[in-house]
Order: structure tokens, then sequence, then C-alpha cells
């Protein structure tokens, strides 16, 4: 019975010594083998395939077709078109064989039948192959989906907060995001204006398409003509020999969200001013304009109407943005929201780091004496760090969080703190100095152009003062 897989039938192309010592060092080793004859008829199988497959007998199965014994077998297959099926994973019974089926042949290469081995008799050796594969895919997915709408992290519901200043503003997000026109979005840094900006585009008719941000503090100046415009292949000596999309074709249908607007420089001022009349732009390098259509959102934590009288700002691209204006209110105007701000933070963290977390009442009330120059962005650093502070605590109380506040800022609002011993004038103001630096470049993430900007000082200011306080500290 084990004639129809001798050597001689296995054919030309391989020696007969090669198949002698291959056929039962594959049957040894597999979980089965199973052979058919030029009609896909069962010559031949061995005992473990049999255990495998629950056949008592040989004589019930030799002779039959394939397809009765084993209904996804491939067999078939193979002894018809002569090519190998070289690895497949075949289900059986809810089993997944992993199988490798050839032709066989005789010395004129003719097909006489065929042979399959089970090398694995389930997907087990293969899992982190599969799970991998998985996860790429997975992946993948997320990626194509992201790509195709550009998404959005952000929706209305993300902009947290019931005071009334929230409402309000949450209220005039919705009116513009019905509506096509451009939004100024004005607010100290960190009060949400990237989220509301966000938000608007959500649940705007544009929601579906791309919603793509340009920051023009971090851009810079000699970048930001072919970062918004595009740069044409060969533009350039070393430039790309395929086109560059620039911001504006890549938002083309969706919004164009210009993030700190009042950072642009006057020459740029006047170029998007350009794009935005013609409603055209044209790429670096090329002479033909291309018709764009994006809705704009512009924020800045500047006084743009202070920076057009000193000249810094167009005026004519002022009004071109400044259509529907929202004031975005920082955080010590609504304290009324801190408690539901803190849950919504604390759960967004926990879940980032697989924890759980929450907050006393005692301890937002301490947070409401603050009065958080940084908004809610420093709201959110000093949650991080007193979770990260305080590892095994998960619900946070005012032991966490008084050590985090600046102090000075805590007393202006308490009032009752026993009078300290008398120092000198030039002191306090200096330390009250170093304080508020500090506080300004932690609220700004370690920015030193924003810091200086929430300082109301200039950027050479800031140098001159962190250069005399180091001084100060070495002495
Ligand atoms: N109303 C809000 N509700 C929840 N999170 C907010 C809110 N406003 C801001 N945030 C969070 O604060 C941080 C700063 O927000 P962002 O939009 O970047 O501020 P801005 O652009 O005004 O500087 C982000 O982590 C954001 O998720
Ligand atoms: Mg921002």
């Amino acid at each position: 019975m084990n004639s129809s897989i001798s050597p001689d039938n296995l054919g030309a192309s391989v020696t007969r010594d090669l198949a002698n010592k291959l056929v039962p060092l594959f049957e040894e080793a597999s979980a089965g083998a199973i052979a058919v004859d030029a009609e896909a008829r069962i010559t031949w199988i061995n005992q473990s395939y049999m255990d495998v497959l629950g056949i008592r007998r040989l004589p019930d199965v030799l002779g039959r077709p394939i397809k009765e014994v084993i209904p996804t077998s491939r067999l078939q297959e193979v002894v018809r078109s002569g090519r190998p099926i070289l690895l497949d994973i075949m289900e059986l019974r809810g089993m997944h064989l992993v199988v490798t089926r050839l032709p066989i042949r005789d010395e004129q290469g003719r097909v006489t039948g065929g042979i399959a081995f089970v090398l694995y008799d389930d997907l087990q050796p293969l899992t982190p192959l599969v799970a991998k594969y998985r996860k790429l895919q997975r992946e993948l997915d997320h990626a194509r989906r992201a790509l195709a709408r550009r998404s959005t992290r952000y929706d209305m519901s993300d902009f947290v907060g019931l005071s009334p200043a929230t409402l309000e503003v949450k209220r005039r997000a919705r009116l513009a995001a019905n509506r096509n026109t451009p939004v100024l979005l004005l607010g100290e840094t960190g009060t949400g204006k990237e989220v509301l900006a966000q938000a608007i585009h959500a649940s705007s008719a544009r929601a579906d398409q791309p919603f793509i941000a340009v920051n023009l503090a971090a851009i810079p100046e000699n970048l930001l003509e072919a970062e918004f415009f595009g740069v044409a292949p060969g533009a350039y000596t070393g430039a790309d020999k395929r086109t560059r999309e620039g911001k504006f074709q890549l938002a083309h249908g969706g919004t164009l969200f210009l993030d700190e607007v009042g950072d642009m420089p006057l020459p740029m001022q006047a170029k998007l001013l350009r794009a935005l009349q013609e409603k055209e732009v044209e790429p670096l390098g090329s002479n033909q304009p291309l018709k764009v259509d994006v809705r704009l959102i512009a924020a800045t934590s500047r006084d743009l109407e202070g920076m057009i009288a000193e000249g810094a700002f167009r005026s004519d691209l002022y009004y071109r943005l400044n259509v529907l204006q929202l004031r975005v209110p920082p955080l010590r105007e609504r304290l009324s929201d801190l408690g539901v701000l803190c849950e919504a933070i604390l759960k967004h963290l926990a879940a980032e780091n697989d924890l759980y977390a929450e907050i006393t009442p005692e301890a937002v009330e301490l947070l409401s004496g603050y009065d958080w120059p940084g908004n809610v962005r420093e709201l959110r650093n000093v949650l991080e760090q007193a979770l990260t502070l305080n590892e095994h605590v998960s619900v946070l109380g005012t032991r966490e969080l008084e050590p985090l506040l600046p102090g000075e800022r805590l007393a202006l609002h308490a009032g009752d703190t026993p009078p300290g011993p008398v120092r000198r004038l030039a002191d306090v103001v200096a330390e009250a100095e170093r304080e508020a630096i500090r506080s300004a470049l932690r609220a700004n993430e370690g920015n030193k152009a924003a810091a200086a900007r929430s300082l109301g000082i200039s950027r050479s200011v800031l140098y001159e003062k962190l250069g005399k306080l180091s001084g100060n500290q070495d002495a």
C-alpha cells in the first residue's frame, strides 16, 4: 500500500536517493502525511494523520476521493495544476492545520499524484508570528483610517467644563462649526485653543475631510513658504524629484489650522493674504497656481490689535481672519470647572498609564486657590507630576498636591498666613521674579519664547534675567 509513493514515482526533478531520504524524514517530523493518485483518490495515509482525522481502519479511506474524507483539502488542485502549494493553513473541524502539498511526477514529468504533509496540527508554533501579523495589520488599518481622514483627536465633548464662561465659548464654537467662515481663537497659552479648533472641525460639514495644523512658532522663517504652498519638482538644486505638497494642498476640502498666527513674519503674512484672496497657491518653483478650498481657523495668545498698532501684524490679514472671534477664557476665570477638569484629565492620564486615579474635594478646593498662569496645560502637568511622584496613591489629596503649587501665588489668595520675618525688599522682589519665571517656564513646558510672552517681557529680557538668576545662585 505504501507503493504509490515509491521513489520511482517522485519523478525526474528529484533524484531517487534524495526522495528516499526526504519522504520518511518529512513524514516523521510532520503531524501527518497523505498521498493521492492522479484522480485525487487516497492511495496512502500514515498513522499519525489517521489519528488526527479519527480514522480507525485504513480500508475505510483507501481509494476514496480525498474531498470526501478531507473536504478542505486542496490536493486535487495540486494534481490538476502540477504546481505545489508550499504553505497553507487548512481549516478542518475547528483545527487549523499548517500544510504543504507537492505534486508527484513520473520519469517523463507527468503528474501521477500528490502528497501532503501536515507541518503543524495547530497554529501554536506560529503564534508569535500570527500575533505580530495581526498587530501590524491593526496598526496599518488605523494609520490608513487616520490618513484618509487626517483625523482630529478632539471633539466638542473634550472641551470640558460647565461654568458659564465655558458653556458660552462652546455655544459659539458650535455656531462657528455650522458656518464656513474663518474663526479666530484668542486666549492665553494652555487654554484649549487647539482642542477647540479640532472640535469645531469635527462638528463641521468638513469633518470627513482633512484637518491640517501648522504651528507658526515652530517653523523656521525660511521654510514657511514651502511648508504652506509646497515645492514643485526640481524647484531648486537638491529639491525632491516629486512634488511636495504644502499644507494648503493637504488641507484641500478640509480645515487649515494656523496655530500661533501672531508669530507669522510680515513677508509670509503678505503671501498668505494673497493666497486667501485668490483662493489659490503657487508651489515654490512652479508658475502654475492651484485652486484650493480650505476653511481657516487661526489661534494666538498674542495681542493682535496691539501688534497691528506696532506694525508687526497686517491689519488686512487680521480682518480676513477675524470674521468670527472666540475668546477662550483663562482657567482663573472659570475655576468652578476645576473639579470636572481634574476628573477628565485624571481619567485620561490613568488610562494612558494603566492605573486608577481620582482627586479629593479638598484638593480641588486647594487648586482653586491658585491662579493658573499656564491654564489647563499647567493643571495637567501638575496632576501628572502628582501621579508620578506618588506612585502608590490612587486618590490625590492636598498632601500630594500642595508641594507642587508655587507658594507665593497661593499665599496671595490665602491671606491668613502668619507674617514672616521682614526681609530686604530687593530680595523679596528677586525671589518673586524667580518664582514667576519658574512657573512661566513650567506652564510653557520650558518653551522660553512662550514663557516670555506670558510674562509680558521680550525673549531677550527673559534670557538676561535667566542669566542673572543663575549667576546669583552660583554666588
Ligand atoms: N477645556 C478643556 N478640557 C479638557 N482639556 C483641556 C481643555 N482645555 C485644554 N485642555 C488640555 O490642555 C492642554 C493644552 O490645550 P491646547 O489646546 O494645546 O491649548 P492652547 O492651544 O490654547 O495652548 C491639552 O493637553 C488639552 O488636552
Ligand atoms: Mg496651542
